[in-house]
């Protein structure tokens, strides 16, 4: 039996060889008077490979009724090839039709807009775009175990079903066996778990117990939040990648959080060159400019205080006011990124009041040690804080925030035994490839999308 070849090894090899296997999809199909010509891609990559069909071929008369998206199973000489476009093509001795596709195939054109694709997000993946998002993604995954891996962190699993809402937003898509729910008055100690429970929307918390463990750890998982905006940049599942470091401050945790954007963009820059290079051609012609702002220089780094002030003087008309004490909206992000400092900025210090109890309270009273990284084109693409690891100031911010202790018991109990100064982040996984790649829905760059009222795969 010949062993099959994946299209990216033979190009990758560049060198003639006598006798090939390769299976895939038909592509394109053109016919001349002697000859038919298949363009097959088998996902390995992005190219194709020539398959030229001599008429002399005993079932000739077959291949020339092949249909785009059909199957096929190829032996043949790979050759040098003298046509334009190619370097090797494969002449084929055995055309083995493995799939012939029916004539209303959607894939017909060679292009369709993201709109239409995502009403058959089953298929989308077989097109050239949809292809490389899925293998770019495939490679930022290793890229980001790697990483870490260098870096001596641990990866760690935390729960997707919780009993505890981590940003205290109130995000939560319940889990529940029981049949009959009513808001007020159910009795969840009749529940599966005895108690409410919910799918998780960070795996913070308990990070947070395996760092003041194990030191340094991941966590890389999916995460869910039950947000009734439907932007272009939230899903109601997506996945984030949140380190947590002992003995860690917010001035450490900035650093680490800046060299990992710039390792993950160098290594797409460096490994996935023939997808990016599509990227920049066909979705966003600045993408290169923007991925060397990333790793050409330190990001900027500046307070919430100074942002605010910096929004101010603009003199731009935003639909969101700007003041001390509200949330930048994604217009100000975008501002401060793609306008002001044409690059990604971290800010830190936020108010304390629009930010979650588990940030280190600063000595003003007022702000907390977070960090926001804000992007071009994206905005937010990480959150994170130095942790509050004082046992007091941690409840009195819980109890601020409306939080019923009890239900944190074990959380606490971390900063009453061996607790020490920790940090950590999480980066929205789905927002670093629209980055990487420039599309500019999210919806665009996962599987099969879960928003508001779309649930169709
Ligand atoms: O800023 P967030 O809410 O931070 C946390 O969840 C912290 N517990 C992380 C930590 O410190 N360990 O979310 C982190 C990132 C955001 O910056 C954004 O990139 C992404 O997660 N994100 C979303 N991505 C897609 N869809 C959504 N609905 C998202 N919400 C947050
Ligand atoms: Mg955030």
């Amino acid at each position: 039996m010949m062993k099959r070849e994946k299209i990216k090894q033979i190009l990758d090899k560049n060198s003639p060889m006598d006798s090939v296997l390769v299976k895939g999809w038909v592509r394109t199909k053109r016919e001349s008077k002697e000859f038919t010509f298949l363009e097959i891609n088998d996902g390995s990559c992005l190219k194709n490979i020539q398959v030229v069909s001599d008429h002399t071929l005993e079932n000739y008369d077959d291949i020339i009724k092949i249909t785009t998206g059909s199957a096929v199973s190829i032996t043949g000489k790979l050759v040098v090839s003298p046509g334009k476009g190619q370097s090797l093509e494969i002449q084929a001795e055995n055309v083995d039709i493995v799939f012939i596709n029916p004539e209303n195939y959607p894939l017909q054109k060679k292009r369709h807009t993201d709109e239409f694709l995502r009403t058959i997000a089953h298929l989308r993946p077989r097109t050239n775009k949809y292809g490389a998002v899925f293998r770019i993604r495939s490679e930022l995954s290793y890229a980001i175990h790697q990483f870490f891996k260098n870096m001596g962190f641990f990866y760690i699993h935390t729960p997707i079903i919780t009993g505890s809402d981590c940003e205290g937003a109130g995000e939560l898509f319940r889990v529940t066996t029981l049949k009959n729910i009513s808001d007020e008055k159910t009795d969840f100690y009749k529940d599966f778990f005895g108690k409410e429970a919910s799918l998780t929307v960070s795996g913070q918390l308990s990070a947070e117990m395996y760092a003041l463990s194990l030191g340094d750890v991941y966590t890389f998982g999916p995460t869910f939040r039950a947000e009734n905006s439907n932007t272009s940049r939230h899903a109601a599942e997506f996945w984030m990648i949140e380190p947590e470091m002992a003995f860690c401050d917010i001035e450490e945790n900035m650093g680490v959080a800046e060299k990992f954007i710039q390792y993950i963009i160098q290594y797409t820059i460096d490994n996935c060159k023939p997808d990016l290079d599509m990227f920049c051609k066909f979705v966003d012609k600045e993408l290169m400019t923007t991925l060397d702002s990333v790793i050409s220089r330190d990001f900027k780094r500046l307070t919430y205080k100074e942002a605010i002030d910096i929004l101010i003087k603009s003199g731009e008309k935003f639909d969101y006011g700007v003041s001390f004490g509200n949330d930048l909206q994604s217009e100000h992000e975008r501002y401060l990124t793609d306008i002001y400092y044409k690059g990604p900025v971290i800010v830190y210090n936020y108010p304390k009041t629009i930010k979650p109890f588990y940030m280190r309270l600063n000595d003003d009273n007022k702000t907390v040690a977070a960090m926001d990284i804000l992007v071009p084109r994206i905005g937010e693409l990480i959150g994170g804080s130095q942790r509050e690891e004082r046992l007091d100031v941690l409840k009195s911010r819980m109890q601020e925030s409306g939080l019923n202790l009890s239900d944190y018991w074990w959380y606490l109990e971390s900063r009453t035994y061996g607790s020490v100064p920790h940090s950590g982040f999480g980066l929205g996984f789905e927002r670093l490839i629209m980055f990487i790649t420039g599309i500019t829905n999210i919806r665009d760059v996962i599987s099969f999308p879960r928003t508001p009222g779309n649930i169709d795969f």
